[in-house]
């Protein structure tokens, strides 16, 4: 991350006033906004409340430069609450990373926390294996350690509705606060308080008097290449994988890195910044009521620079720009609204109907129909203002309330270095089909890859903000190591990178380990993706064994893990040598249904009971965990 914003926020922290007020830090790690989202609206909420105390929300990674300085800093903490997104593979987000580490690796210290006072807001996802595990192991160890914790730690579980959980866990924490924060005479637990609702300041901008130049992208510049400084990558090669008549869509797209600067690893991610589809963008231009043209810069702060409350410290995107521009790159507009989007939409509309209906949907009493209405029909932003069309909030407004950025997309990277240097290949399946109510969902950043023009085609080609993603899904450091590759439909993508990699280094002169690939796809003549390739690696001796199972060939379902209970002694051969075992691919039905099988295949072919079977695929799997697998 850059130094000069962090240093800026770090003077404006140290130049603060010792007023006797009591100081309450509300720690934020968060990767998509969400976190942090909750740690503002709750210092928001707790400052209407509470006069007599000093609330300070903090980034984890601006909170201390080195482990020393967390140390110092934390011991002089009295009560701090904490939001904490868990996020990928039980791993905490970026921003908390450094603080995480050393939190929970830190040298042998007792009761250290003795004088804090705590609560913590965990943000994870049930669907996946390690739910909230930073949160829950960060309360652990601050009760641990002597701290007093207020209330128990709260689950919020992004698969329902995050905001519910954190409105309910809020409720539970204010009782609490008022016992530490108000005199018995006033109690303010009864009261209710209204927040202001979040409003950037917008600068509209003549064009027919000036010709300002547009701001793009932060990009890296000389740099080095991260989430919040990616490098243009053209598009080379766009091509689709699925056969004409096939009705679904796959996507091989190649980004060129020659001279970005930008380098990878087998089996790393690429991160993507897509853009809105511009139907999309128009039908919002619409909804909103602006012109396309509309030229305008964005602000965090008043004109005389103090910051505005409730507001980010940086302004939500570069600008100044068009209103083209912001809502194609910056505006996620076709999940679906959360609660506090509706109460700000709900304040900009006309017509008091159209209000008191969004503030309802918004509001704890509306909770099932917000559920049913919103979440269960997978309604976006759009089709709830087209429903609500009297709600037209202003600019300024919905970049800081209603719509949430526009989220990069990770992908498995589809080739390896050893072979193409100054290239990023992807692998996209095509994310298309109707909602409830009957809209077509086209996912953002497929849809992109789907539409993008090659060089190929056009020198003026598409492009894209893109950055790497280190990964630990990685080939066994010795060659000579057996490995079984497990990856139906788009699961294949990082395994084309290991059979490259394996290509090179067969070519260099290395032993190689025998190598089965299990790839499951519906029908060979419709989405055998690769086939080709595929099959000249097994020419080539780089794959030992290709098993493919058609799913809707025949009478029945032959998914991968049939193929596997097939081969149950060879898989257990490889097993017993100490071969690696690598899944890719949809982590909720056949990653489990994968496990369930090699669970009883090493059941089986072992000849072990349960328990026995249950601890060594455990050991296997933590080996997994930390060398080689990923849930993407
Ligand atoms: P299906 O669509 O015919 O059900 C790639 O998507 C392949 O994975 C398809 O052949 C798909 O089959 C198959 N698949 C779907 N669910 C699966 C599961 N639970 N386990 C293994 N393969 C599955």
């Amino acid at each position: 991350k850059a130094e000069p914003p962090r240093q800026a926020k770090r003077e404006e922290t140290e130049a603060e006033i010792d007023d006797g007020r009591k100081k309450i830090t509300i720690f934020f790690g968060t990767q998509t906004g969400t976190a942090e989202g909750f740690a503002k609206s709750l210092a928001e909420e707790a400052k209407a409340r509470y006069d007599k105390a000093a609330f300070k929300v903090v980034d984890l990674d601006d909170y201390a430069l080195d482990d020393d300085e967390y140390e110092e800093k934390m011991r002089k903490e009295t009560l701090a609450v904490f939001f904490l997104a868990t996020y990928g593979d039980g791993e905490p987000t970026d921003n908390a990373a450094r603080f995480y580490k050393w939190f929970t690796e830190g040298k042998e210290r007792d009761n250290w926390l003795e004088n804090l006072t705590f609560a913590v807001f965990g943000l994870g996802n049930r669907q996946y294996e390690h739910f909230n595990k930073i949160g829950t192991i960060v309360d652990g160890i601050l009760a641990e350690q002597g701290g007093k914790r207020l209330v128990p730690v709260g689950l919020g579980d992004d698969d329902q509705c995050i905001e519910d959980d954190f409105n309910a866990w809020k409720e539970s924490l204010w009782p609490e606060l008022d016992r530490l924060l108000c005199d018995e005479d006033d109690m303010v637990s009864a009261t209710t308080y209204t927040v202001a609702i979040p409003e950037y300041r917008v600068v509209f901008i003549d064009t027919a008097n000036s010709q300002p130049t547009e701001k793009s992208w932060n990009l890296a510049n000389g740099s080095s290449i991260d989430v919040s400084h990616p490098c243009r990558a053209n598009v080379v090669v766009s091509r689709e994988l699925h056969a004409p008549a096939s009705d679904r869509s796959c996507i091989h797209l190649e980004f060129d890195i020659a001279g970005t600067g930008l380098s990878y690893e087998t089996g790393d991610h690429v991160g993507v910044y897509a853009e809105n589809c511009l139907e999309t963008v128009e039908q919002a231009e619409k909804l909103l009521g602006y012109s396309s043209d509309t030229y305008f810069s964005i602000h965090a702060d008043k004109e005389d620079g103090t910051p505005l409350s409730g507001c980010a410290l940086a302004p939500p995107f570069p600008s100044p720009c068009t209103l083209r521009t912001a809502l194609a790159r910056y505006a996620d507009l076709l999940n679906s609204p959360k609660k506090a989007a509706l109460s700000a939409l709900a304040a900009h509309a006309s017509d008091p109907n159209e209000a008191n209906q969004l503030r309802f949907l918004a509001s704890p009493a509306g909770k099932d129909e917000y559920s049913q209405r919103i979440i269960g029909s997978q309604k976006s932003l759009l089709e709830v203002m087209a429903e609500f069309p009297s709600a037209k909030p202003p600019l300024g407004v919905f970049f800081a309330a209603v719509v949430p950025r526009l989220q990069h997309r990770f992908y498995s990277i589809s080739s390896s270095p050893s072979m193409f240097p100054t290239k990023i290949h992807v692998t996209c399946a095509l994310v298309c089909g109707p909602t409830p109510t009957g809209r077509i969902h086209k996912g953002v950043c497929s849809t992109w890859m789907k539409n993008s023009v090659p060089m190929e085609e056009r020198v003026d080609c598409s492009w894209a903000p893109i950055f790497v993603r280190q990964s630990n899904f990685k080939l066994p450091a010795d060659t000579s190591v057996p490995i079984i590759m497990i990856g139906p439909g788009t699961g294949l993508a990082p395994f084309m990178g290991f059979l490259q990699e394996r290509f090179a280094l067969k070519n260099s002169g290395a032993l190689l380990g025998p190598a089965m690939l299990f790839f499951g796809c519906r029908n060979r003549k419709m989405d055998f993706i690769y086939e080709d390739e595929l099959n000249n690696f097994v020419e080539a001796g780089v794959i030992s064994e290709l098993i493919v199972a058609f799913s809707r060939e025949g009478p029945t379902k032959n998914y991968v893990q049939h193929k596997m209970a097939e081969k149950a002694s060879e898989i257990w051969d490889i097993i017993s040598k100490g071969g690696y075992i690598y899944v890719c691919g949809d982590a909720k039905g056949m990653a489990k249904d994968v496990h369930r099988t090699l669970h009883a295949i090493v059941m089986e072919q072992g000849s072990l009971d349960s328990s026995m079977t249950e601890s060594l695929v455990k050991k296997l799997q933590m080996q997994e965990d930390c060398n080689k697998r990923d849930q993407i």
